[in-house]
């Protein structure tokens, strides 16, 4: 469902509002955290003082041969080809190098002898810049494939990005955050809805207009995504099309040479997820995936105490991304009853309206709409008559629900709230390489809720070769909740629990105040309500996570902890500037596509009511458990084949 940055009102379901306590009372709460735990947990002293970056561990040794840069990742370099390409002079000034931004092996290879002199110097050309990729070739019928060159010499230090996809996640979140940062210009933007890019293209004109840089206002609406694909003048997309569409428009944006940021959940199926880390490393581009959770401190923060073994060995962990009843809320109760679990082919008739900060009816299906490219909103998913609830008129300002409880386009909850929490999971036990062995069915009551076709819509387990359980449960808080040998972390959206210390267990006390987001309640635990988080106006904006975060960072030394996790201001900007440095994003393709394999793990146990060994390695069930036909769609609609375009 609707998750937006931290600044918006979060639309999500009643739990989470109900879950927030005044704020105001937290932020003294926050204060015994030290105190109480401080003495039973690990001390600070305890942690070692040997830094250690994720990110780093990835640099390859070839790229250390090419310069003495620690932090180089061979593959997001340039290819060699792309060096050849670059201008001379971008090879050179000493003075600017960057250890960290040094050229990989064989950019300093490629460079002609007499510029290839310092290594240093080959850092500062941004190579992969002039990446001149092949154009895309696939695309269907009616529109024949492109240019010869896809991405142009843009200027050094700046991303010429397009927007794919101009509903409302687009809207209030992706532009704004994208078109303030100073590498970034917006050139384009593409919808196949012509009132939503032109409204879009409209809002980027204005923000230039009103900011002083109207010589950028010149913003295009376009029509067809191969058009931005196929444009050189563009280096990078940012897609945010509904699910069924991700896969295909990234793995074609990689191929013509641009960097691209997908929107979560980065698939629609587990065969597109496969593709999808192929092309990352096929075509050597920047991707960074909408897991934008990792971006914030509050789940950074949980990750590291339990990726540095402060709550010991972890488990279990519970994820709550939607669950059997939004009991927590009436209103959305009496509208969205059952929301959760796996998606259905059924619709409903309401939306949450991001503007109005409610829900609403929206009106039923109604005549084909002349603003919409009907064909290409529906891509490669089977045909169907037009929906109004699918693609609604006007420019966007519902979460469109529809569309996401599609099977034909969406991944219900499991994808769209899943694709975070687990995210964290994945995050917290460190599976970004790896997944679950074996996947249990639940135990739980066949829903008899009409809209969820009997599935059940909760319960499932995945397992992990270790032992470590994550259960998609509809306890407690809405989020990620790990469970150690000695102690708890609790958290969401701004707001983070810890319980620490020997004696530590998930006592009736503790899963209470879990389930109920009272961490108030209990002394060694902290919890805060950011600014407009949840559904209650009646928060205030407080420094209480921030305190909280800053206690726990005290408390454990998390600065000199052993595990140090990529730390990302934002998960946008974040990717600007990896488009600019060329190091690797926060979350590279393979963090949502691992990710969007557990959502369809999920969704698939529900949908075929079983459980299943899984082959994380293979991405293949296992042991004559589950169907391969499972983890593909079976039929690309209209050549829209994605299996033809990784060729
Ligand atoms: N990170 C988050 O917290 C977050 C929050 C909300 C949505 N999302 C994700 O963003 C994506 C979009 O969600 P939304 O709520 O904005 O949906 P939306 O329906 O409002 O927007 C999707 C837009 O894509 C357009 N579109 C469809 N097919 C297209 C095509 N072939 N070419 C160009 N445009 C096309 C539609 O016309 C529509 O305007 C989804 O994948 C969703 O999961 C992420």
């Amino acid at each position: 469902m609707a998750e937006k940055t931290k600044k918006k009102a979060a639309p999500k379901p009643a739990k989470a509002v109900k879950a927030a306590p005044a704020k105001k009372a937290e932020v003294k709460k926050t204060a015994p955290v030290k105190k109480v735990e401080a003495k039973k947990a690990a001390p600070a002293k305890k942690a070692a003082p040997v830094k250690k970056v994720e990110v780093k561990k990835a640099a390859p040794a070839k790229a250390v041969k090419a310069a003495p840069a620690k932090k180089v990742e061979v593959k997001k370099a340039a290819p060699a080809k792309a060096v050849k390409a670059a201008p001379a002079k971008k090879a050179a000034p000493v003075k600017k190098v960057e250890v960290k931004k040094a050229a990989p092996a064989k950019a300093v290879k490629a460079a002609p002898a007499k510029k290839a002199a310092p290594a240093k110097a080959v850092k500062a050309a941004p190579a992969k810049k002039a990446a001149p990729a092949k154009a895309v070739k696939a695309a269907p019928a009616k529109k024949a494939a492109p240019a010869k060159k896809a991405v142009a010499k843009v200027a050094e230090k700046q991303v010429t990005i397009a927007f794919i996809g101009c509903g409302i996640q687009a809207k209030t979140v992706l532009i704004p955050n994208i078109i303030k940062q100073k590498s970034a210009v917006v050139k384009a933007v593409c919808d196949c809805d012509k009132v939503r890019r032109e409204a879009a293209a409209e809002q980027v004109n204005k923000y230039y207009t009103d900011n002083k840089k109207a010589k950028l206002a010149t913003c295009k609406a376009v029509a067809d995504f191969r058009d931005i694909i196929n444009d050189p003048s563009i280096s990078a997309v940012c897609i945010a099309t509904p699910d069924h569409w991700h896969a295909y428009i990234a793995i074609a944006a990689m191929k013509a040479g641009k960097d691209v940021y997908c929107e979560k959940p980065l698939t629609y199926s587990i065969e597109e997820a496969q593709l999808i880390m192929k092309a990352e490393k096929k075509y050597n581009r920047i991707f960074q995936s909408g897991s934008m959770q990792r971006s914030w401190r509050e789940f950074r923060t949980a990750c590291m105490i339990v990726r540095n073994g402060f709550i010991g060995d972890v488990k279990y962990v519970d994820c709550n991304y939607g669950n059997a009843s939004a009991q927590n809320n009436k209103e959305i109760e009496k509208f969205n009853a059952n929301l959760g679990g796996p998606s259905h082919p059924h619709r409903f008739f309401c939306q949450w309206d991001a503007i109005a900060g409610k829900n609403q009816t929206v009106k039923a299906e109604s005549a084909p709409n002349d603003d919409v490219d009907w064909d290409m909103w529906l891509g490669p998913a089977p045909w169907s008559p037009y929906s109004d609830q699918c693609a609604p008129r006007g420019v966007a300002k519902f979460y469109p629900m529809f569309w996401r409880f599609d099977d034909n386009y969406g991944t219900g909850y499991n994808g769209d709230w899943g694709a975070h929490h687990l995210d964290i999971a994945q995050w917290g036990l460190d599976l970004d390489k790896s997944g679950p062995v074996k996947i249990v069915c639940s135990k739980e009551a066949h829903s008899t809720n009409p809209l969820h076709g009997g599935r059940r819509q909760f319960g499932m387990q995945f397992v992990l070769e270790n032992g470590t359980v994550i259960n998609h449960t509809p306890f407690g808080i809405w989020g990620t909740v790990f469970y150690g040998t000695k102690g708890i972390v609790a958290v969401n959206r701004g707001c983070i629990a810890v319980w620490v210390g020997k004696g530590v267990k998930p006592t009736a006390a503790i899963r209470k105040a879990i389930a109920e987001n009272k961490f108030d309640k209990m002394k060694c635990v902290a919890f805060c309500g950011g600014v407009k988080y949840g559904f209650d106006p009646t928060q205030k904006k407080d420094d209480s996570l921030t305190a909280t975060l800053d206690t726990f960072d005290k408390y454990f030394d998390l600065a000199n902890a052993k595990v140090q996790l990529y730390k990302s201001p934002l998960q946008e900007q974040n990717f600007i500037d990896c488009c600019i440095s060329r190091e690797t994003p926060i979350s590279p393709a393979e963090v949502g596509a691992r990710v969007s394999i557990l959502c369809g793990l999920c969704n698939m146990s529900y949908v075929y009511d079983t459980g299943f060994d899984w082959d994380p390695v293979n991405c293949t069930f296992a042991n004559g458990t589950g169907d391969p036909a499972w983890l593909k769609r079976a039929v690309y609609r209209n050549g829209w084949d994605i299996r033809a375009l990784l060729d």
